[in-house]
């Protein structure tokens, strides 16, 4: 069956990014397979100290929780992030999660890194301001790399802003574009 991982960011539980993050999912239904959500505010990973061990070996000398999620990327064929934008990135647990994805990108040293995409990965990100510009893209850049390091194609960042006062349940122009972007997984690929 196919495999989705969710790499959750939001301090919330239950706030807008989840709702979002809902919204994609019930788009998605059975096209979403196995779905596996990985809430980095209720994980204790530490932060990569640049040890440069993944260079040589493609692994992390750090023996914790990031090994499980290793195991699951390796296995994803979907990679969702979903976050809310703080100071113009992601929040740092979950940019502490990111930053241990360096095994991904030390494959260019290790000159093992795969040529192809073998994945597909969605952005999902939320603004508590209204839009202007730049808003999402330090957070973009951000998702942007995680894409090219784990070899996800990026199918698509989908931003919502004003969640101070707005609601992604209210917004019938989110909804459309997550239906969207749903509707680019035909059933047999995913
Ligand atoms: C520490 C912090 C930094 C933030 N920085 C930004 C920002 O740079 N730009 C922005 O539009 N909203 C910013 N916000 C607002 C959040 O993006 C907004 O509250 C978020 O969409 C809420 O998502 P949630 O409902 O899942 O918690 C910030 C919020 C916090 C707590």
């Amino acid at each position: 069956m196919t495999k989705t991982l969710v790499l959750f960011g939001s301090a919330r539980k239950n706030g807008e990014t989840k709702a979002m993050l809902n919204l994609l999912l019930e788009s998605l239904g059975d096209k979403a397979g196995d779905v596996k959500i990985i809430d980095a505010y209720q994980t204790e990973i530490q932060p990569c100290i640049d040890c440069r061990c993944c260079w040589e070996y493609r692994g992390c000398s750090i023996n914790d929780e990031m090994q499980e999620i290793y195991e699951m990327i390796d296995k994803a064929d979907t990679i969702i992030i979903a976050a809310p934008v703080y100071y113009y990135s992601v929040p740092g647990k979950l940019k502490i999660l990111i930053d241990r994805l360096q095994v991904y990108w030390a494959g260019i040293p290790r000159g093992d890194k795969p040529e192809n995409m073998s994945r597909r990965g969605i952005g999902l990100l939320t603004g508590g301001a209204q839009p202007f510009p730049n808003q999402f893209f330090g957070a973009e850049l951000v998702l942007k790399g995680v894409f090219a390091a784990v070899a996800a194609e990026n199918v698509g960042i989908i931003t919502f802003s004003e969640t101070d006062t707005k609601s992604v349940n209210k917004s019938a122009e989110l909804r459309d574009a997550i239906f969207k972007l749903a509707d680019k997984f035909p059933d047999h690929q995913i």
